[in-house]
């Protein structure tokens, strides 16, 4: 599955989603358009629910929302019965915004400001995931001034190097995440923080990075953090009563990939937990996961109009599209392929290998390098699909260049859930000098 869930052809040869066809999304809606399906989320979402639940019913799925947030997206994941993880003050309001349910909100950060802490205090929200010694002192001052005590994890750093891109490796032992295990700095940490008065520990959390086909890192840092657990207890008789093991599920962004299904993830996860803790005889502790990109990524596509094609001899042939880097940055920070397909000749054979361009004044502006479509022309909607996760959110105003819109669709029906950004939004925050 690269393509949406509902995706299909229609009797017109046009890309069909959530039951809407797509070329009349793009003129209905004007492109760039992201398009996400609401039936594929919430498949993931009950597909996570069932897989964990089925293997242990102490389970909890958090939604990492940096993937998409919105207010309906918020929506999406109250009514599947999921958590939310924000990992900023932003993505908090927005929760908020969605009167998602505070007691169910996990925050993280690396570098919260008091600003955001002082939300996530007034919201009372579940859980902060504490990352690091100031943060502990900030959030002990704070709850005690303003006479609560919130409950806390803490991250710790495995030391685990999964196989994926650099940038989005998290788990290693130079990272600016968490508190390392190897310098017995986590074990430091975790005794001071149970002498905190105002703080309540509950757990410990791990995040290794993100977009892992293999699955064989999570059971290691599923062994390194229970021998971890089992350490701690055996020296402050702490037991803690929740795993956090973070999230990182890779999707399939070309038909070639072959991630793991999120039942061999849930197997690899709670057995994993199981068998460490029985091997310790320590309780087996509540497992909460996070996922993010493997909830939304492929519930979305990216809808594009061509506006110039340039053909150069021999070279190769450059089809310029009306989005780019300011839509999706992931081909240009970590190397992310993608496919496309012409939404309007969604059943016309590939003849030759071009490659995307994006409209930025910029020449590393490439979404696609050599991909193989039908002979495209002016004025046809291109479509990338796997786009739901990190799209969006990591989506700017380059060269000025207005967001997109997104569009949910589901049975025939489309609804706008974020218009598209106009000229005037572009200065509201502007002010001339005096
Ligand atoms: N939990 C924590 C603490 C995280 O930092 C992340 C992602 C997740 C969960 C969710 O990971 P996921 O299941 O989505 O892989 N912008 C990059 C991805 C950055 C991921 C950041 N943290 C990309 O487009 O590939």
């Amino acid at each position: 599955m690269v393509l949406p869930l509902t995706a299909q052809i229609n009797e017109g040869g046009h890309l069909e989603i959530g039951g809407c066809d797509t070329v009349e999304l793009a003129k209905r809606f004007n492109t760039p358009l992201f398009v996400m399906d609401e039936m594929t989320i919430r498949k993931q979402c009950r597909e996570y629910l069932s897989s964990f639940r089925k293997l242990d019913k102490n389970t909890e799925v958090i939604y990492a929302s940096k993937a998409f947030i919105s207010i309906a997206m918020c929506q999406i994941i109250q009514e599947e019965g999921l958590l939310l993880d924000v990992s900023s003050g932003g993505e908090l309001y927005i929760a908020k915004k969605a009167n998602f349910p505070s007691e169910k909100i996990f925050m993280h950060g690396n570098n919260k400001t008091p600003q955001e802490l002082e939300l996530a205090l007034e919201m009372g929200i579940d859980c902060i995931v504490v990352d690091s010694e100031n943060e502990l002192e900030l959030l002990d001052k704070m709850a005690s001034e303003k006479g609560v005590k919130p409950d806390i994890m803490l991250r710790i750093t495995p030391g685990i190097k999964p196989s994926t891109h650099n940038y989005i490796q998290t788990g290693q032992v130079d990272s600016k995440f968490g508190f390392g295990l190897a310098d017995g700095i986590a074990l430091e940490t975790v005794k001071r923080t149970l002498e905190y008065k105002n703080l309540c520990l509950r757990g410990l959390h791990i995040h290794i990075g993100s977009q892992i086909f293999a699955l064989h890192s999570y059971a290691k840092a599923i062994e390194i953090i229970m021998d971890f657990t089992k350490q701690v207890f055996d020296e402050t008789g702490f037991s803690a009563t929740e795993i956090n093991v973070g999230g990182g599920l890779g999707i399939k962004y070309e038909a070639k990939d072959e991630p793991s299904t999120i039942k061999e993830y849930a197997e690899v996860i709670v057995r994993g937990v199981q068998r460490e803790a029985e091997k310790h005889g320590i309780p087996c502790p509540k497992i909460l996961v996070e996922p993010g990109r493997s909830i939304v990524g492929n519930s979305g596509v990216t809808l594009y109009t061509v506006g110039t094609i340039k053909k150069i001899p021999g070279i190769r042939t450059y089809i310029s599209i009306d989005g780019g880097m300011s839509d999706n940055l992931r081909p240009m920070l970590y190397d992310a392929v993608y496919e496309a397909m012409i939404a309007n000749k969604a059943n016309f054979e590939p003849v030759s290998k071009v490659t995307l361009a994006g409209k930025h004044c910029e020449a590393g502006d490439v979404l696609i390098k050599d991909v193989k479509l039908p002979s495209v022309e002016v004025g046809d909607i291109l479509c990338t699909p796997a786009t739901g996760a990190y799209g969006y959110m990591m989506a700017n105003n380059y060269n000025k260049q207005p967001r997109p819109a997104v569009i949910f669709v589901n049975k025939g029906n489309a609804t706008e859930i974020i218009r598209r950004e106009n000229y005037e939004d572009l200065v509201c925050l502007e002010r001339p000098l005096k």
